[in-house]
């Protein structure tokens, strides 16, 4: 007898794409961050791709006024796919369809960016009273290879509460990142959570974990965000909201990623994820490869 189909942990996905991008600029003025091809797939498809691959029944983009080329990109494209077909171009038609075909998309709008915090609250009302935990995944961040998620939900299984995502990183570089304050479990891989610094010195740092973006949260997050006031710039910072249920008792963990990572979100961190894709890739990495080896030669 089979075993009974046990039930997701969670079945939203939330993925915030209402940022202003500045660091993209000029680029952003028109084309929103999250679009930027990686050689042709832009990155919000490749988290699309992510969240369908762990069980996600529906992606909540949470996307701002100036940004309709977001949904567009996961909208239907039926008359683009006869006109490849009618000039033979089969397998576009593929690559063409795969974004509407991967989730359910809905978009959310986030009427001014106000912060992560505020991004992830503006879809409290998408989420179904009867989910107790979703996915929030940044479309900037690529975590690789994809799986994680999945065993986010195993440590939501067993331990309940909020499970968020860490790399560990050298601790000369960990000033860029935000850090958490942790203590072992029985796995190596899983630490529970006390407290997290952003952007500590080196010799201050609370560990070498630094926070990655992906996170299943509880929905009790969603009070905790109307609960916390705005910090810098006026933003509502996601961990202010999660650094609240901790101080009240609720469990968080971080399930360490031993695997790669790019930063999307900006032109340095783009061109080391494009290089390293277009490297990999059967149609350009060879070219690729020779020109860099004589560009860094000559
Ligand atoms: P980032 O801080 O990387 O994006 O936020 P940003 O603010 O667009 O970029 P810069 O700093 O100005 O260059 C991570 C993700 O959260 C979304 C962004 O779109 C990005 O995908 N975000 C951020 C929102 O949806 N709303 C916000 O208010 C802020």
């Amino acid at each position: 007898m089979s075993e009974p189909a046990r039930a997701p942990t969670f079945r939203s996905a939330v993925v915030p794409a209402a940022g202003l991008g500045t660091r993209f600029l000029p680029a952003t003025k028109t084309v929103p961050k999250e679009l930027l091809p990686v050689i042709a797939t832009p990155g919000i498809e490749m988290v699309a791709a992510e969240a369908a691959e762990a069980g996600a029944q529906q992606l909540l983009i949470v996307t701002s006024p100036g940004k309709d080329a977001i949904a567009a990109h996961f909208a239907d494209s039926s008359e683009l796919e006869a006109e490849l077909k009618a000039r033979g171009k089969d397998s576009l038609v593929q690559k063409v369809r795969r974004a509407h075909d991967l989730i359910d998309v809905r978009t959310v709008t986030q009427d001014e960016p106000k912060g992560l915090g505020h991004a992830v609250g503006c879809a409290r009302e998408a989420i179904g009273p009867d989910e107790e935990a979703f996915a929030v995944l940044l479309p900037d961040d690529l975590v690789l290879p994809t799986g994680v998620l999945t065993k986010m939900a195993a440590v939501r299984e067993r331990h309940g509460g909020s499970v968020l995502c860490a790399f560990d990183v050298p601790r000369s570089e960990i000033s860029a990142y935000g850090v958490f304050t942790v203590s072992d479990t029985d796995d190596d891989d899983v630490k529970q959570v006390h407290g997290m610094v952003e952007k500590p010195a080196p010799e201050e740092a609370p560990s070498t974990l630094a926070a990655a973006g992906r996170y299943l949260l509880d929905r009790a997050i969603f009070d905790a965000l109307d609960r916390i006031t705005p910090g810098s710039g006026g933003e509502l910072q996601l961990t202010d909201a999660v650094a609240l249920l901790i101080s009240e008792g609720h469990p968080v963990h971080v399930v360490v990623h031993r695997g790669g990572r790019h930063d999307l979100g900006n032109p340095g961190g783009y061109v080391r994820a494009y290089v390293d894709f277009a490297l990999d890739d059967p149609d350009y990495g060879p070219d690729l490869r020779a020109w860099l080896a004589a560009r860094l030669n000559g």
